[in-house]
């Protein structure tokens, strides 16, 4: 078969980014460019902010990854984007761009889930990797527990029932006076704290399921903050955080490893930018050494929102012949293995 070579769009947030993917493995280019700075003295995204920051971007970051992988728009096979989930004027930017060009360049256009976009990160940075394997989405916006049969196959296993992984990094990270966007901010200082010190409350349902629940978790902290303050004794801002990421942390690694023994798999790949974090790396493989079960991290670049993913995913739906139309519309609330 020929190289299929993908350009890939994607604007669901607050990164715009565009890549040139080859047969959904090899990236030969993977241009990001982040709102961060603009966001953060809002202390989150403003989606009305992060559309017009797209519009203004789109255009030379779509360049920028074609001049980089020295590849001609006319060498392309197809065009990929991101249609769904994320924030709807975000996506469209996207969204109409990616159509734009394929009809003037007579291209397919591949419309792809966000977060199948996350999970095949997995495939660029670890060459040998096929399904099945079990995958934990752990993002801003979403965390998931997949089961992931086949290439484009998707089972989920496990969800949040409310706030995200990510969210509640970033909420707890903002009480703490840490800033936007707090992962990484909490990963950091908590390396200094005792994770002991303070015993927060595991998300644990009374039923059997693998769902998660982290809002419990990050009131607990808001309530233990406040009663400090009341008291007006001196916060541990260390200890705080790396307490609040042992309870994140643990009830992750329980309910992936749980998954793995029920559907008999032996391979967890992590994705969404909280797989970035290093508690949780280092605790999934230390718990999946232990029983035999081999645990994958893509690289922080690609854990992160960017476009190489998309094109990876788009690459095993354009081989299975499954292309958009050009009615295709931004979906906000797309659900993962939902068309
Ligand atoms: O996947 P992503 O870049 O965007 C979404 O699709 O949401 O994930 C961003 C999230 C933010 O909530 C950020 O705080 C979190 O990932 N994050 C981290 C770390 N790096 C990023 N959370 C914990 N530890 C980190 N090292
Ligand atoms: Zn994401």
């Amino acid at each position: 078969m020929n190289d299929k070579i993908i350009l890939a769009i994607e604007s669901s947030c607050d990164e715009t980014a565009a890549a040139v993917v080859v047969n959904g493995r090899k990236v030969l280019s993977n241009i990001i460019s982040s709102q961060i700075e603009t966001h953060k003295k809002f202390g989150g995204v403003v989606p009305e902010v992060a559309s017009r920051k797209h519009i203004e971007a789109i255009n030379i970051v779509v360049e920028e990854a074609l001049e980089k992988a020295n590849i001609s728009k006319n060498d392309l096979d197809a065009i990929a984007v991101t249609y769904g989930p994320g924030l709807v004027g975000a996506l469209l930017v996207g969204l109409q761009y990616a159509k734009g060009l394929a009809y003037a360049l007579g291209k397919p256009l591949i419309g792809v889930n966000h977060i199948e976009g996350h999970i095949s990160a997995n495939f660029i940075d670890h060459l040998d990797l096929e399904p099945p394997f079990i995958c934990l989405v752990v993002s801003g916006g979403h965390t998931f527990i997949v089961y992931v049969k086949d290439y484009g196959d998707f089972e989920i296993i496990g969800e949040t029932r409310d706030d995200a992984a990510g969210e509640a990094y970033d909420k707890v990270a903002r009480a703490l006076g840490l800033g936007y966007p707090g992962g990484p901010k909490i990963d950091k200082i908590s390396k200094q704290g005792n994770a002991n010190a303070i015993k927060f409350p595991k998300a644990n349902f009374h039923d059997d399921t693998l769902d998660f629940s982290f809002s419990g978790v990050k009131s607990a902290v808001l309530n233990y903050l406040n009663k400090m303050e009341m008291k007006k004794e001196e916060i541990n801002v260390a200890d705080v955080a790396a307490s609040f990421q042992k309870a994140v942390v643990e009830v992750l690694t329980d309910n992936v490893i749980k998954t793995c023994k029920i559907r008999k798999v032996d391979k967890i790949a992590i994705a969404g930018g909280v797989a970035s974090n290093s508690a949780l790396r280092e605790n999934l493989i230390k718990e999946g050494s232990k029983r035999g079960i081999k645990v994958l991290f893509p690289s922080p670049i690609l854990c992160t929102d960017n476009a190489a993913m998309i094109g990876s995913a788009a690459y095993f739906e354009f081989i299975k012949g499954n292309v958009s139309t050009m009615d295709i519309n931004a979906k906000p609330n797309l659900r993962l293995g939902e068309r």
